[in-house]
């Protein structure tokens, strides 16, 4: 057998991407009027289409799940029309895209809830040392701590769950390859799988792992129902703590058992975020990466805190069949072309991330264009 390398094509069930890199998803709080994506969203993801497959941005399936001005929504006709943009300029330049479904649970603000309520949760607890972005009670723009949250009504979950399913209703009308349903991160479904945040006792309670798990899994039927499973990947943090998680003694028990779940579904993918670009120590130890594989049948990505060496150690080591950039996606929209040929590599700008227009989103130059142009910049060689 030929040696793997991330230039691969790989088969995802029933897509062939044309390598192995992924573009994971990134906020960049630039959605357009009514929290639509717009001909500049349509740019920057069509530079970035030599990506194997572009995960877009977490994109909110109500107002209810919303945690941050500016992120796009799946939940409205003109948020349709504006991801259609954006679905073809990607596919113009054979690139594919799945869309990112996101509820942000307690990781909200009073500001953003239908009529002002408290964001939904598996606790009533607010999330330590977490913010929104929002406007304060004074109507200025800014981080505001999370809110407080209330725990959810069996019939507030119902709700979740069919807005994941019209959410992949509109994905499939807006021509979407698949979706990725957001379990990562401190966000919604994460507050259900994590035993010590949860604080319920019923059937979605902190108990057993068929439980902490239900929520996720009710959510990836409602939109694998349409998509069909096979277009359907789940994001997991597992050890994670952003987002106000805490360390979770049942993080083995919940998680193998979600990815022996997703294998009977024939679920796509599991995505796993390993660490962060700013945090040279992955958070998910390498002997979970194990455990997982045989847990879990189907495509493994990664993401966190990766260079292309890292990326094809884990290809190597047979632990990942997918490799996940963030952080590097920003600053280089030529990112498969920089790792092919070796060349230096461009660093991001910190305080363009989010907000604002174009500086910092669709003016990062190609390599090839800005050896062209003579501009000689310092690069950052991170290889
Ligand atoms: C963010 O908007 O800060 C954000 C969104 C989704 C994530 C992580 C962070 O998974």
């Amino acid at each position: 057998m030929p040696e793997k390398t991330l230039f691969d094509s790989y088969k995802l069930g029933p897509i062939t991407l044309k390598n192995r890199v992924v573009m994971a998803p990134l906020t960049r709080s630039r959605a357009d009027h009514g929290d639509a994506p717009g001909e500049l969203n349509a740019e920057y993801y069509e530079q970035r289409a030599g990506a194997g497959l572009i995960i877009s941005e977490a994109t909110q399936v109500s107002r209810q799940g919303q945690g941050y001005l500016w992120t796009p929504g799946i939940y409205t006709q003109d948020q349709v029309n504006g991801w259609k943009k954006v679905v073809s300029a990607v596919h113009s330049r054979g690139g594919q895209i799945f869309l990112q479904m996101w509820h942000v649970g307690r990781i909200s603000h009073v500001s953003f809830q239908p009529n002002g309520d408290r964001p939904i949760s598996s606790t009533d607890r607010a999330a330590e040392n977490t913010y929104s972005f929002a406007l304060d009670e004074s109507g200025n723009l800014g981080n505001v701590p999370a809110s407080q949250p209330r725990i959810a009504t069996i019939e507030d979950l119902r709700q979740v769950v069919a807005d994941y399913g019209r959410g992949a209703r509109h994905a499939k009308d807006a021509g979407f390859d698949g979706a990725e349903v957001h379990g990562a991160n401190g966000y919604l479904f994460d507050q259900f799988l994590n035993s010590e945040v949860n604080q319920r006792d019923d059937e979605y309670g902190r108990h057993t792992k068929e439980t902490r798990t239900r929520l996720l899994l009710e959510a990836f039927d409602s939109v694998a129902a349409v998509l069909g499973p096979d277009r359907v990947g789940v994001r997991i943090a597992p050890y994670g703590t952003f987002g106000g998680m805490s360390p979770d003694p049942k993080v083995e028990e919940t998680f193998l058992h979600l990815g022996q779940q997703l294998t009977h579904r024939g679920a796509a993918y599991v995505h796993i975020v390993r660490g962060s670009q700013n945090d040279p120590e992955p958070m998910v130890p390498q002997e979970f990466f194990r455990k997982f594989r045989e847990a879990f049948g189907g495509t493994i990505i990664v993401t966190g805190g990766l260079n292309k060496s890292k990326a094809e150690q884990m290809l190597d080591e047979g632990l990942a069949d997918l490799q996940g950039f963030g952080m590097l996606y920003i600053s280089n929209p030529d990112l498969v072309e920089r790792f092919r040929n070796n060349w230096p590599l461009a660093a991001t700008d910190q305080a363009t991330l989010y907000g604002g227009g174009a500086k910092g989103y669709t003016d990062y130059p190609f390599y090839k264009d800005e050896q062209i142009k003579r501009e000689v910049k310092e690069p950052l060689d991170i290889h």
